[in-house]
């Protein structure tokens, strides 16, 4: 693949290029970053020049920042030169000899310029037209030009089985049982579904988890809920069985919590309602013991209740196009007593963890009476003082959220020996160090060293102000779209898009882009219609109508292209004219199509889906300049028809190229292309 690469350069040079690039990066690094083939040319060039090793000239070549700044940027200070070398001035010589030393026309690069410490590199129009779109469109699937099914290889998919693949667990969603599916769960579930995303296409195995909250005392409480309102007869011919589940554990919630517009007037009322919710907690607590005490009709009840909840998220996920393969939730080292003695065992033989005594005891549950067991993170480790206490038993003996999330890394570490977990959670830091922390404490800091946690502002509590489940979120999403669709979207947008079944597929890349925006604007805003449904600005519907309309142009190109040249000629059809693409503002997008291998490191490396959301819109804007001079200038002014038609195929070729990346982009942010 490499040595055809370097051919397509045409104008000699090809035996050393192939020289250079092969004893010097990772064939994986040259194979799937187009732009490493123009770098490691170019280190060597440097190199040459400025004799600072090729390994140091390649570091200090970046992709550049922003478009109007060339391609690549060589930045100097990178450099380990002596000291009181002069940058600016070495800028300008290296600008003088790299212009003395290439040849004209350089089949890779324009003359360079120099911008302060920076010498800055454009990558020729013609190395750009005959090596990037032939690469890109080599990895398009077999799936044919018109297969949406065809999962389109990522231009930056490593080889299919790299030598020792390694695995990452990623963590996300994690709603609890019978309790309300927060905007927190629904950001996780966006963003982690990404951070899985990426992980598989930079070639890791991925396995993805729902940390269920399906255990502790809430469970007690959804069990007692059962137990005073809760009816088979009614739940097997409910339409919704899982909704009936939150609406009864949304009933017995109610009584428990206390209430506060109690005035001076109702204090009799209100002492009845302390005096209730205080059975109430008995109650939950008991019922909860029986579960942990794997009482039969207990642990039964709650075997129904999470099978009930997990078809239910199993079949609402798939509307987001996700998928768990694993909903081991916090229930599953409960379940395994001998898992959590383990850990217990060696918490409290090294003494990591001590039991409580003369606390204030003020029974508030925290642990803080007699009996609990706890960690004190200042006694081990003076620098972890700020983590404070964190429990491991309660007083009731109980287990613990933490003391789960400790046992359940040891498990997973023994099911799936993970090189890396993420866990993509809103908020709970301190919750997260004092888990890792006492991973460190019980010896295992390589394991804990591959803990992650990727955090984020947890919102309102619920979307839109008032939608509980995730399907009821999905539900308003839709019709937020529909409504949107048959009233304010303009007459241009294709009909397909908003077909029901489509509209679907729309509303979803409409609420993962609001999601998106909406973290990195207001955390207090939930719901922002304008930006969930409008067609311009960076929104899913703007994203959708872009790749429609490219799509649509494709196919115009191809049927014209077939009436030319029907399929009975013996023709082979047009050559492509890549000449004509030499111009802005083809030559721009496809400038921005060599980005996008950069742009995906980049977003691996911060985990931050708004590199490639923004990146994205960069493409799309570029594109409609594309597609709108074409509108206005018609096609082939002034040429032969055999040069219109050149010109086609190079256009077909570009937006071809173009759409597998956009399609590529909306894959790792798990938005699916909307097809007819
Ligand atoms: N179920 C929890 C919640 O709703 C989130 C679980 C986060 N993950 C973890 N390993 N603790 O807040």
């Amino acid at each position: 693949g490499l040595a055809a690469l370097v051919q397509g350069l045409g104008g000699g040079g090809e035996e050393e290029e192939e020289a250079v690039l092969t004893g010097f990066a990772t064939p994986d690094v040259l194979l799937h970053q187009p732009l490493a083939i123009y770098r490691a040319h170019l280190a060597r060039t440097l190199d040459g020049l400025v004799g600072c090793g090729l390994e140091q000239a390649y570091d200090a070549i970046q992709p550049a920042s922003s478009a109007g700044n060339g391609d690549l940027d060589f930045v100097l200070p990178k450099l380990k030169l002596a000291d009181g070398t002069k940058l600016q001035d070495l800028a300008a010589d290296v600008v003088k000899k790299v212009c003395a030393s290439f040849p004209r026309p350089h089949p890779l690069f324009l003359p360079p310029f120099k911008d302060g410490v920076h010498v800055r590199f454009f990558l020729s129009p013609k190395s750009l037209t005959r090596i990037l779109i032939p690469y890109i469109l080599d990895r398009r699937g077999k799936g044919g030009d018109d297969s949406t099914a065809a999962p389109a290889p990522a231009l930056t998919t490593p080889p299919p089985a790299p030598p020792a693949q390694k695995k990452a667990l990623v963590e996300f969603s994690s709603p609890n049982l019978g309790q309300d599916f927060r905007t927190d769960h629904l950001r996780s579930t966006i963003l982690g579904a990404f951070v899985a995303n990426m992980y598989e296409a930079m070639g890791w195995h991925v396995v993805r988890i729902n940390y269920l909250g399906d255990w502790g005392k809430q469970i007690g409480l959804l069990g007692l809920g059962w137990i005073k309102y809760g009816s088979d007869d009614v739940l097997a011919k409910h339409a919704d069985p899982f909704r009936y589940i939150h609406e009864i554990a949304a009933r017995i919630d109610a009584e428990f919590r206390p209430r506060l517009e109690a005035t001076r007037r109702q204090q009799q009322q209100q002492q009845q309602q302390q005096q209730q919710q205080q059975t109430r907690r008995g109650e939950r607590d008991a019922t909860f013991k029986r579960l942990e005490d794997g009482e039969a009709q207990a642990v039964e009840l709650w075997e129904k209740m999470r099978d009930i909840s997990i078809a239910y998220y199993a079949s609402t996920y798939a509307r987001l196009g996700v998928a768990f393969d694993d909903y081991s939730g916090e229930s599953l080292v409960c379940r395994n007593p001998e898992a959590l003695a383990r850990v217990e065992a060696v918490l409290r033989a090294e003494g990591i963890a001590e039991q409580r005594s003369g606390g204030d005891g003020d029974g508030d549950g925290d642990g803080d009476g007699d009996g609990s067991w706890v960690v004190d993170f200042a006694k081990h480790n003076p620098a972890a003082a700020r983590l404070g206490v964190a429990v491991v038993r309660a007083r009731d003996g109980t287990t613990t959220y933490f003391l789960r999330d400790v046992a359940t890394v040891l498990d997973r570490l023994e099911d799936y020996s993970f090189d890396k977990m993420v866990y993509v959670v809103g908020e709970q830091d301190a919750h997260f160090r004092q888990v890792f922390e006492t991973v460190r404490l019980l010896g295992q800091g390589d394991v804990a060293g591959r803990l992650h946690h990727l955090s984020f502002t947890r919102g309102p509590a619920q979307w839109g102000g008032d939608a509980r489940l995730l399907g009821d979120i999905l539900d308003r999403c839709e019709e937020y779209v529909r409504r949107a669709a048959a009233s304010t979207w303009p007459d241009d947008v294709p009909a397909h898009l908003r077909r029901t079944a489509v509209a679907g597929q729309v509303a979803i890349s409409s609420l993962v882009v609001h999601e998106l925006n909406i973290r990195n604007r207001s955390h207090t805003i939930g719901l922002d219609v304008e930006l969930l449904t409008a067609t311009d600005g960076e929104t899913g519907p703007a994203l959708q109508l872009a790749y429609a309309r490219l799509r649509q142009t494709l196919s115009q190109l191809k049927a014209a292209a077939a009436a030319k040249d029907p399929p009975t000629s013996t023709s082979t059809g047009a050559a492509a004219d890549y000449s004509s693409l030499w111009d802005a503002p083809w030559i721009e997008l496809l400038r921005l199509l060599a980005r996008f291998p950069n742009v995906a490191v980049a977003a691996f490396d911060s985990l931050e889906p708004e590199t490639i959301l923004s990146y994205l819109f960069l493409v799309v804007d570029e594109l409609s300049y594309c597609l709108d001079v074409v509108d206005d200038n018609g096609d082939g002014d002034g040429e032969t028809e055999e040069d219109a038609a050149r010109q086609s195929v190079a256009r077909a070729h570009l937006y071809q190229a173009t759409r597998q990346v956009l399609e590529n982009g909306m894959r790792l942010l798990n938005i699916t292309p909307a097809a007819r």
